[in-house]
């Protein structure tokens, strides 16, 4: 039999992985400037946590969800994303009592039983960000100028954002009313989900991605012109605070979000590149949620960035990866020299350089010639006359120079040569 990976799962390897540490570091390092703090949660969960979290209107929770039941006849789910976890965790460890906003973090795989296509997985990472405690729309532009500077550095471009405020549940139900009215003469020519979706949840018709529904929805009527006074002060405001950070943005009534959480603000960063899956990267508010799940009322907001389609993006747009780090030096065994070969190793190691000794028990010739594929730019013979005298020839692998050094001095030699060549 011949195992292969699972459908809708991929194995990540060297270099890829280097690319995707970078953009791990990179993440965690602007989140610490914008004093978020990690948060770790379980990859499984009650079932129910995510009916009532995400919603049960959601395709997610409809198709999506990995469930099953566990030898105690409990009913779990791989999560489908990080939001509902960190709210029962937000709720469960009594995080109200912390400094609000408690600011967090995550980087997790999440799993989703979807069709497999270009940008879409059945196991996918996320980073993401969860701000509990503040109502105000400067948290919300807070959150957008983080992503933004983590897309700045990371050296993206070409990506937009587009943002929508959604209404609270009181402005969204007279929405829902007039969306219901325009949408009727047109409903048989809706698809199936559509149809569905309209006596559920009118909005995620806008969210449709088949072509005959945009093609309806595109003159539908928006929430923003049905926005109570509050919920329009918020999206004015969060307006400001974009303008004020110079985060240039495009407004979107269609942009509505697959998950049912969501109240006022909802963004979105697109792009062209990620195939059918423009949306790099999802969120908004979600202030109904935390005391849906049993806390008391509190405003929140995050979003979460699929990593595979960052990455994606950043090779559509061309951007230099790191590549495989590549040892300083590669130490070639002869004779008797093995033990002195390792010795020295080990405390190059620790006096942190990168460096490799032979493990094949190779031929010279053949350990030169891996030597020069690994692209080490250094190569050092250690024989028995090396083990003996404690001295050595370091070889410049780029301009064949030789020069003599003692092996007790090898990290100053190396550290030179990394410095001027
Ligand atoms: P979401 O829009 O469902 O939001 O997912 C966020 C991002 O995860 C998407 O924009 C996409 O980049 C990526 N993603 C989703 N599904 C897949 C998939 N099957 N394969 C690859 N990438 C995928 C959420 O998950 C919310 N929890 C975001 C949030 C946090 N809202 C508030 N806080």
């Amino acid at each position: 039999m011949k195992f292969t990976a699972p459908k809708g799962t991929r194995d990540l390897l060297p270099p890829e992985t280097a690319a995707w540490q970078r953009a791990e570091q990179l993440f965690a390092s602007v989140c610490a400037r914008f004093n978020y703090q990690e948060i770790r949660l379980p990859t499984f969960e009650q079932t129910e946590l995510f009916q009532r979290g995400v919603g049960d209107t959601t395709d997610i929770v409809q198709k999506e969800m990995y469930t099953f039941l566990d030898k105690g006849g409990r009913s779990l789910t791989l999560r489908p994303e990080g939001t509902a976890g960190v709210v029962r965790s937000y709720i469960e460890q009594g995080m109200a009592s912390w400094p609000s906003p408690v600011r967090l973090y995550y980087d997790i795989t999440a799993f989703r039983y979807e069709n497999v296509q270009k940008g879409r997985y059945r196991e996918f990472h996320q980073f993401g960000c969860e701000a509990i405690g503040s109502n105000g729309p400067e948290v919300d532009a807070e959150l957008i100028s983080l992503l933004q500077m983590f897309f700045e550095e990371l050296g993206l471009k070409e990506t937009s954002l587009m943002i929508n405020s959604i209404g609270c549940p009181a402005c969204r139900e007279a929405y829902y009313t007039v969306l219901r009215e325009w949408l009727k003469p047109h409903l048989s020519q809706l698809c199936e989900n559509c149809r569905d979706r309209y006596d559920r949840n009118p909005l995620r018709v806008l969210d449709c991605k088949e072509p005959g529904c945009q093609a309806i929805t595109h003159n539908a009527p928006s929430q923003l012109d049905y926005l109570c006074d509050d919920c329009q002060a918020h999206f004015d405001g969060l307006r400001h605070q974009l303008d004020v950070l110079s985060l240039p943005y495009t407004i979107d009534h269609r942009i509505v979000r697959g998950l049912d959480y969501y109240t006022r603000t909802v963004f979105e960063f697109v792009s062209d590149h990620v195939g059918t899956q423009g949306t790099i990267c999802g969120g908004g508010r979600y202030d109904g949620l935390i005391e849906s799940m049993g806390g008391s009322s509190t405003p929140a907001i995050g979003f979460a960035l699929g990593v595979e389609r960052l990455m994606m993006e950043l090779n559509a747009q061309g951007i230099k990866q790191p590549g495989l780090q590549i040892p300083a030096l590669y130490i070639a065994i002869a004779g008797d020299g093995s033990d002195t070969a390792r010795m020295v190793c080990r405390r190059l190691r620790k006096n942190g350089f990168q460096v490799e000794t032979e493990l094949m028990s190779r031929s010279l010739r053949a350990q030169m010639k891996y030597a020069g594929k690994s692209g080490a730019p250094y190569v050092m013979v250690i024989g028995d006359d090396e083990a003996e005298s404690g001295i050595a020839q370091l070889r410049n692998m780029k301009d064949g120079s030789e020069r003599t050094v003692k092996l007790d001095e090898l990290e100053d030699a190396l550290r030179q040569g990394i410095t001027t060549t």
